[in-house]
Order: C-alpha cells, then structure tokens, then sequence
C-alpha cells in the first residue's frame, strides 16, 4: 500500500510538471486543448497517441497524452486521486469495464453518443456503461481470455490443442520434460497472470467457472464459490506452480508471461488479444509458430473467458467537454476500431467489425472464437457496485494463497466467503436493492 501511494504521487507529480507530449499542429487555429489518459498495455499508448495526434490535426485542437501506470489497480488509484480532487487536468479517460459503477459520480453523461452506440456495439457493453440511467463510457475495445500454444511444438510432438484443462497440464508436462532432455533447459509448459492483482481474479474467474463453480457472486450478490467445483479449480491450479509453471508466475501480470512466452519459454500462455499482433510482430522469435484456441474446460465444465476491455470516459470537472466527446467519438469510430484491430489485434465493440475481411485476416481468431467473445464472463462488478475493489481484491487474495500452497481451494472459498460478507455488512447490501 504505502508503495503504491508512493507510486500516485510520483505520477500525479510527474504529471503536474507539466505536459508530457503535446501533439497537434492546430494551437495557432484557437482550438482548445484537451489531455486524454489511454493504457499502456502492449502498444496500446503508441495506437492512442497515433490517433490522438491525428486528431488534433483535424480538428485544430491541441491534444496531451498522460502517461499511466501499467497495473489497473495503480492506474484507478491515480485516477480517483484526480477526480477526487475535481481536477481538470485529464479530460479523456480509459476506463476498465469493472470500473464503470466505482467510478460513475465524476464521469459526464454521454447519452447524446447512445444512439450511435446502441446501432453498432454490442449490447451486453453498451449495458454495461449505463448507470443510473447515465451512458458514462463508451467501449473503446473488448478483451476475453484465450490460450495461446506453440504450433509447431505440439506438432513435433504429436499432441493437438488442449479441451480440457487436464489435458493441458498433460500435455503442457510431456512437452516440457521431452525439451529439457532435447537440452532446452528454460522451456515451461504454461504461463498466466498469478501475480496479486486484478488479471488474477481475471484467470480464477476463468477457472472457477469453466469447472461450473460459478462467479464468485450471483447477480442477487449471493455468494456461490462455496462449493466444491470451485475448490477444485483453484486446487488444480495450485498444482501448476513449480510443475508446469515458473514459480516466478506468482509475480506475473499480463506482460511478464508475454515476455517468457514470446522469448520462447512456454508452450502455453493465457493472455488477451493484445498478444497475438505482438507475437506476430516481425521481430518475434514465434512469428508464425502460434495457434490462439478457447480457454480449456474443467471437468464436465465448459470454456469460460473472462470479459475484459475499456471504455473511453469524459470527466465531469473537464473544461472542454465538448471537445473531449468529439475526440471519444472519434477514437470510438469504426475507422479507428479497424486501423486498432489490425494493428494491435484488440477487440472492436462494433459488431460489424467481425465480418470485415481485412480485420479477420490479421486476426484470424476473431472468427473462430467469437463465441468465446460474445459469452465471455463478467466480472462481479454489477453486483459489488461502488465495491468492486475490495471484492476483487478479496477474491485475488484467496486464489494467490491456494497458488501458494498457504490454503486448499476449499478453506480459501470458505474464508474469501466470510470476507465478503464483511464487505456486505459495512456496504449494508441488505439494506439496499441491486444495482443501487
Ligand atoms: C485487461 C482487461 C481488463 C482487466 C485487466 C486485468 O486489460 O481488458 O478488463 O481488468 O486486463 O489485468
């Protein structure tokens, strides 16, 4: 904690210098200067500020690019720090899907973007920016959990893409062991986000429910990871580290395993889209030997993909709204969603997007997977509301001590349900209707 206060206050610092890159050419024309906060995953900032200055040059405003911290949670702890302060030093902000109902009091209403919206983006999104009645956000790309797997490695060894998570352990083990004998010492058979944080509760999700142990709380905010399925998962899991997965996987968030991944280390990796423009990048040792399939199914269970993805939000204490909205709408644009698409092989939220050629052949995945896309599992932001946080960062807390050997899945589940109910009581949920 007392690192991560360190770390927003060094960045809001930082920040308060002054302008890290100013683009646009258009200053001169009397347009009006709007900052816009974007990821920093993969060559997410690089696609923005590409964008953004394009903008800037079309419109004849001036555009800042604010850097941000790479981990979700540091960058929502920098941006409440903000918007807590009714700072209009950001105008523009990338948000996570979850953070739409932790966040809603400081974001404008973009209802007057509804229209375009609800015409071409997928529903289930658009829903999940709506609070209160307010259109807070609007969905900038989609993110759900895919397995990544070295084609050309199960190939040489005779074994195809796994269905179950079994057979990816087994498969993961027999590949591993037969590289190392063949003298390639650093290979792993599987890599995934374990670290503390938030892509953990994203990879328990997809464990706890691909084994049909549920997710964690039921719309009605019930707890339902009491049972034995979701002990179970998390249980194999557990067994993972240090067989098939580094120890070192309890330290990593999305980019570590890209990095053991694309290095050649692995022959299985979870991640998120983002990763496959990255493994096909010229300058990768695996261009061309990776295959993307659904995540695997526990037993009896079916593939479960975590819904991630953000959105693109104004904040209510900008000072030039209307030309923040102007800029959300175009980053949001369908052109912009192509060019982000075959670039950065990130998800588009307009619908259409998926029958375009040119989209599908960079991205060949989009196709064969879009069940997985359109059946992803959320997060239990709508039930936690206001908070989500500390539901997550309950669940992560539970699942990192099963990873470690600290706890079996069943006690985790038993304690991580006593935690939120904690969390219930001083919410006072059974005092309030859902949703509110
Ligand atoms: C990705 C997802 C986001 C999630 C995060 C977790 O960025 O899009 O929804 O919260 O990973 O690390």
């Amino acid at each position: 904690m007392a690192r991560l206060r360190a770390l927003v206050v060094a960045v809001v610092a930082l920040f308060a210098l002054g302008p890290a890159q100013v683009m646009g050419e258009g200053a001169q024309r009397e347009g009006v200067h709007v900052a816009i906060a974007c990821g920093a995953l993969g060559i997410e900032l690089e696609m923005c500020a590409e964008a953004a200055s394009q903008w800037a040059r079309e419109t004849g405003n001036t555009v800042q690019i604010v850097n941000t911290p790479n981990s979700p949670g540091d960058r929502f702890q920098l941006f409440v720090q903000l918007l807590s302060s009714q700072s209009s030093d950001i105008d523009v902000l990338q948000i996570d899907v979850v953070w739409a109902g932790m966040l809603q009091t400081h974001l404008a209403d973009l209802s007057d973007m509804r229209e375009e919206a609800d015409a071409a983006m997928f529903p289930a999104l658009v829903a999940n920016n709506l609070v209160d009645g307010r259109f807070v956000a609007v969905p900038w790309f989609t993110d759900a959990g895919v397995l990544y797997y070295r084609k050309d490695m199960l190939a040489k060894y005779g074994f195809t893409p796994p269905e179950t998570w079994q057979d990816l352990t087994r498969i993961a083990a027999a590949i591993q062991q037969a590289e190392r004998e063949a003298g390639n010492g650093r290979m792993w058979g599987y890599v995934f986000q374990g670290k503390a944080y938030e892509g953990l509760t994203c990879n328990a999700l997809e464990w706890v429910s691909s084994y049909g142990g549920g997710s964690f709380l039921a719309p009605d905010r019930t707890f339902t990871a009491d049972n034995p399925r979701a002990a179970a998962s998390l249980d194999e899991a557990a067994g993972w580290i240090g067989t098939i997965s580094p120890r070192g996987v309890l330290n990593y968030d999305e980019e570590a395993s890209r990095g053991v991944f694309q290095t050649g280390n692995a022959v299985f990796m979870r991640n998120w889209p983002y990763a496959w423009a990255l493994a096909q990048a010229e300058s990768s040792p695996i261009r061309g030997k990776v295959g993307v399939v659904a995540l695997p199914a526990g037993p009896g269970g079916e593939s479960a993909a975590t819904l991630g993805g953000w959105q693109l939000a104004v904040s209510r204490y900008s000072k030039n709204p209307e030309a923040a909205k102007d800029l959300v709408r175009y980053l949001t644009s369908a052109k912009e969603q192509k060019r982000r698409a075959i670039k950065g092989s990130v998800n588009p939220t307009i619908m259409a997007l998926y029958d375009d050629p040119d989209v599908l052949a960079a991205n060949p995945f989009f196709g064969t997977l879009s069940s997985a896309f359109k059946n992803a599992v959320a997060r239990p932001a709508r039930p936690a509301g206001a908070r989500y946080n500390q539901v997550s960062d309950a669940i992560w807390r539970a699942s990192y001590d099963v990873l470690q050997g600290d706890k079996t899945g069943k006690a985790a589940m038993e304690d991580l349900e006593e935690e939120i109910a904690r969390i219930a009581y001083r919410a006072r949920w059974a005092e309030t209707k859902v949703g509110q």
